[in-house]
């Protein structure tokens, strides 16, 4: 028997990233000593005081069964806690903090969740191409804005059309910045907020890379901006502050209504996460230790931004440094678009990057270089490029 897709999975965007992905492997299997810079996935294991607490709670037959619909309670106060520690932001635990099992299911979740058909979903160009999943499941319409490099990878809210913004029912930011390593400053989250209450938008921060902040300088979130309770959520995880990735863990903080229909949801498609992850999760963000950790993750990608960009810039590849995240964001030389530079560094170096077109028509003409190898093999790369003389 054959069975055939629905349209509406058949009408999901391709994933841009798998055919990057099919090139690096044919390359690898030629033999040839490939240095992956096109992937995003944390290269660090957890901390171990993370591993401890888990396997202790994996132990415990109470955290064997169901978890309580919505997760455990403890939980949301520990979530709360930390955003009133880290950033002095309020939210009650029960009404504004959801749980969630990664923060992709919540972005591709809440447009299904909180928009009908006609509305309009605001995304950043260049942005995290999941988004656009959210958009086809939940069939809305989205527009794009640009982020460009004059302005430092920031939306200029005055630009977005005044029709598109009353039609605009949600808007994704997302700060630090994947794939730019852009950062967002107080001003912008400003005028965000009252861009929003003039029009009617909900704000979702994506704060996936909020713990990964450079040269001394922690990213601001941006429920730290006055009213953001009122106007949106963001979304926390643990995937890139601890190196979870694989665990699936994340949070969301902010206005009750949207919270709600993230809960409501999520309350037909899961029973929230396996209890033990969720006092593991507790132990992660209460634990003494919890800070140092972060530090040692930030210094490590910063010891490796600054090998990357001090190789590029000894061989002419002006990069544009970033203020967070684990990527470099970097322009392609005269003469080739991002997909055919990525192709060559492939083919001549076994440089393997993340052609930036994938992430939205703005990211034509740069290249996302992901800093999760160790600094020896970045300099490697950049010397390998270096000598195709592309930039003499
Ligand atoms: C910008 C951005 N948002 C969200 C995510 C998803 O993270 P999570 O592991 O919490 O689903 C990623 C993962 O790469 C990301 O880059």
């Amino acid at each position: 028997m054959e069975f055939t897709e629905s349209r509406l999975l058949q009408g999901l965007p391709k994933q841009f990233f798998a055919n990057l992905v099919a090139k690096v492997n044919a390359k690898v299997a030629t033999g040839a000593d490939v240095i992956n810079l096109g992937q995003g996935n944390p290269d660090k294991p957890t901390p171990e005081y993370i591993v401890e607490a888990t396997q202790k709670w994996v132990a415990d037959p109470a955290t064997h069964k169901y978890s309580r619909f919505r997760g455990l309670p403890a939980f949301k106060k520990a979530a709360a806690d930390f955003y009133e520690e880290k950033y002095g932001a309020c939210f009650n635990p029960e009404k504004e903090v959801a749980i969630l099992g990664g923060s992709k299911i919540g972005l591709v979740e809440l447009p299904w969740a909180l928009m009908n058909p006609g509305d309009t979903l605001l995304l950043p160009d260049p942005g995290y191409p999941d988004y656009l999943s959210g958009a086809a499941l939940g069939k809305v319409k989205y527009e794009t804005y640009p982020l460009k490099e004059e302005n430092y990878f920031l939306p200029n809210l005055n630009d977005i059309p005044k029709e598109v913004a009353e039609r605009a029912k949600l808007i994704y930011v997302n700060y630090p910045n994947n794939p730019t390593g852009a950062v967002a400053t107080p001003g912008f989250y400003e005028q965000l907020v009252a861009w929003a209450k003039k029009y009617h938008v909900g704000v979702i921060s994506d704060f996936a890379y909020g713990a990964l902040g450079f040269d001394g300088k922690t990213p601001i979130s941006f429920m730290q901006t006055p009213g953001a309770k009122e106007v949106g959520i963001e979304f926390y995880t643990y995937s890139k502050t601890f190196n979870m990735a694989g665990w699936r863990i994340a949070f969301a903080v902010g206005n009750r209504d949207i919270i709600e229909a993230l809960n409501l949801i999520q309350d037909h498609l899961f029973v929230s996460l396996f209890p033990a992850l969720q006092y593991a999760a507790i132990d992660a963000i209460t634990d003494p230790r919890r800070d140092r950790a972060i530090q040692e993750n930030v210094a490590r990608y910063q010891e490796r931004r600054d090998a990357f960009i001090q190789a590029a810039e000894r061989i002419g590849w002006h990069p544009i440094v970033p203020g967070g995240t684990f990527y470099t964001y970097m322009p392609v030389p005269k003469g080739y678009t991002s997909q055919s530079f990525a192709d060559l560094l492939l083919d001549k170096t076994a440089v393997a990057v993340a052609p930036a077109n994938g992430f939205g028509q703005h990211g034509e003409g740069y290249v996302r270089i992901g800093l999760l190898i160790e600094p020896e093999r970045l300099v490697e790369a950049v010397e390998r490029i270096g000598n195709l003389h592309l930039f003499d």
